[in-house]
């Protein structure tokens, strides 16, 4: 543990060279600490993303900001600005609240970010709904976004703006103060051409977007869309090679930086002594059964009734494995108050009802269904005691839960079961890589991964663990900072 420390030492400490000189402001729309009420009045509690395992160090050591929504919580926060000094002796940084009304977040949040740009960018074009109503909401939020950051920061620090919610606000910040530098992130992927042009507003988005020194996508191909668009839309110059946009007055940089995971804390978490207590307790629970598992959250683009519908095949198919496996799906309760949410909701909940009542026979049903958020800890169990994850998203920006998985493989006979549309699967090479859709094929690549030798299995988890420790989540804040001198 104190090596570990050590080297997690020496790994922050190249970032800390880098942002003891430059403050760095991460905007993003959902604050990474959510205000809980308590007995003892609010507590902060920490989200349990990539994003702020990533961030909240780096904040810390150069005592950095964080701008953002409260999530909704409703929490009354005194004077708008919290400083997060816990756990001691490790920095703080600020928190700097950003309050919607009703209907900002009716309209900016739950419409515009998240039934038209949500749907458009992962290439679900059917569910992207264009309201004029929504968008203008969503243009005054993200000009509102902008004035908090223009009241906050100055020339000298780094403005790191997050993901779709705020596409147009690098502009909004250039256009009001040139001094200012707004980096860019997007955690979803860039569509091509022929489906972003779709939107009516494709045109100032991609303005919006090219406020910024540098945009990140996650892989190539989202970059290579993204460039497309400027080009075939805006009519402006680009560089494919270097990824370079030529403006009038100056150049703007595309990159492809795939996010990752605290490599080490998730496979030290599955190695420590609670995590190991409760991987037994599941196994005498479960038995000998083949454990398979699928961690979402409720999001149509995850995939899951297509995944439900390939364990049915398999069932159907494979007879003798009918009480031989479980499939445990963990579906993560999400912006429930969109109708397209609420609506596969109840399918899931009826698929569910529907094989466990055609598979259930003398022994257990088929498939545990989990719906709530779990602990760090527990989720970590889940992946060590998993035989195989099933991580087959219709579409998806990352998924860290394969990474996740992959990293909490301590006995390496774990097998992923990955979709080829999932940024990861570029990285994730070693994994079974399947097409979601193909329900049959994903059913037998469920056989095949029973079917498995532990050689086999070892041989690829420890090829993708290698990967993992390499690029983990630091490696990514390195990674997309280490072009900024080259700008
Ligand atoms: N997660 C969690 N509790 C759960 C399920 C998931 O904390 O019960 C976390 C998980 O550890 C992962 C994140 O949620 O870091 C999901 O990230 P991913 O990239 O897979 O999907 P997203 O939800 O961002 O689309
Ligand atoms: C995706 C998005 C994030 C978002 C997260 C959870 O990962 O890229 O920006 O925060 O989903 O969604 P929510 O709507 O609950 O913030």
């Amino acid at each position: 543990m104190v090596g570990y420390q050590l080297e997690m030492g020496g790994r922050l400490n190249q970032l800390r060279d880098f942002f003891t000189s430059r403050r760095l402001v991460v905007v993003s729309n959902r604050l990474p600490y959510n205000p809980s009420r308590t007995s003892g009045g609010i507590r902060y509690v920490k989200g349990s993303g990539g994003l702020v395992t990533a961030l909240d160090p780096i904040l810390r050591l150069s005592n950095g900001l964080w701008i953002g929504w409260d999530g909704g919580t409703g929490a009354p926060i005194k004077g708008r600005r919290v400083t997060i000094s816990e756990p001691e002796g490790e920095g703080s940084y600020q928190l700097r609240f950003v309050d919607l009304t009703e209907k900002e977040i009716s309209h900016y949040y739950y419409s515009f970010s998240n039934r038209t740009l949500w749907p458009l960018f992962h290439n679900f074009i059917g569910k992207s709904n264009f309201n004029s109503a929504h968008w203008k909401t969503y243009f005054k939020t993200n000009a509102y976004f902008a004035g908090t950051i223009l009241e906050e920061a100055n020339p000298s620090d780094i403005i790191w703006i997050q993901d779709y919610h705020l596409s147009l606000v690098p502009n909004f910040i250039r256009y009001q103060n040139p001094e200012l530098s707004p980096y860019f992130f997007l955690h979803t992927p860039f569509p091509p051409y022929d489906t972003f042009r779709v939107l009516p507003w494709c045109k100032p988005i991609l303005e919006g977007f090219l406020g910024s020194e540098k945009i990140g996508f996650h892989v190539k191909g989202y970059a290579d869309n993204f460039l497309d668009c400027v080009q075939k839309i805006l009519n402006v110059n680009v560089d494919r090679e270097s990824g370079i946009i030529e403006l009038e007055e100056r150049n703007v940089k595309v990159g492809a930086h795939p996010i990752s995971i605290d490599y080490d804390a998730f496979h030290d978490m599955a190695l420590a002594k609670r995590v190991t207590k409760r991987v037994e307790k599941h196994r005498r629970r479960i038995g000998d059964r083949v454990i398979i598992l699928g961690v979402d959250r409720l999001d149509y683009t995850k995939g899951i009734k297509e995944r439900l519908l390939a364990v049915e095949r398999f069932l159907e198919k494979h007879g003798k494995f009918r009480n031989r496996i479980l499939f445990i799906q963990v579906a993560v309760p999400s912006r429930t108050r969109v109708d397209e949410y609420r609506i596969m909701k109840k399918e899931i909940d009826e698929t569910i009802g529907r094989i466990n009542g055609r598979f259930t026979g003398e022994g257990w049903p088929p498939i545990h269904y989990i719906y709530r958020s779990l602990s760090r800890e527990e989720l970590v169990a889940y992946y060590r005691l998993a035989d195989i994850a099933l991580i087959t998203p219709g579409r998806d920006g990352m998924n860290l839960i394969a990474k996740e998985y992959i990293a909490s493989q301590v006995d390496k006979d774990g097998v992923l079961v990955l979709s080829e549309f999932a940024g990861a699967a570029d990285e994730l090479t070693e994994a079974l890589l399947v097409n979601p859709y193909d329900i049959q094929t994903v059913s037998e690549t469920i056989y095949k991964a029973i079917r498995m030798s532990s050689r086999e299995k070892r041989r690829r988890v420890e090829k993708m663990q290698d990967l993992g420790k390499r690029r983990d989540i630091y490696h990514w804040v390195r990674d997309f900072f280490g072009e900024i001198d080259q700008l």
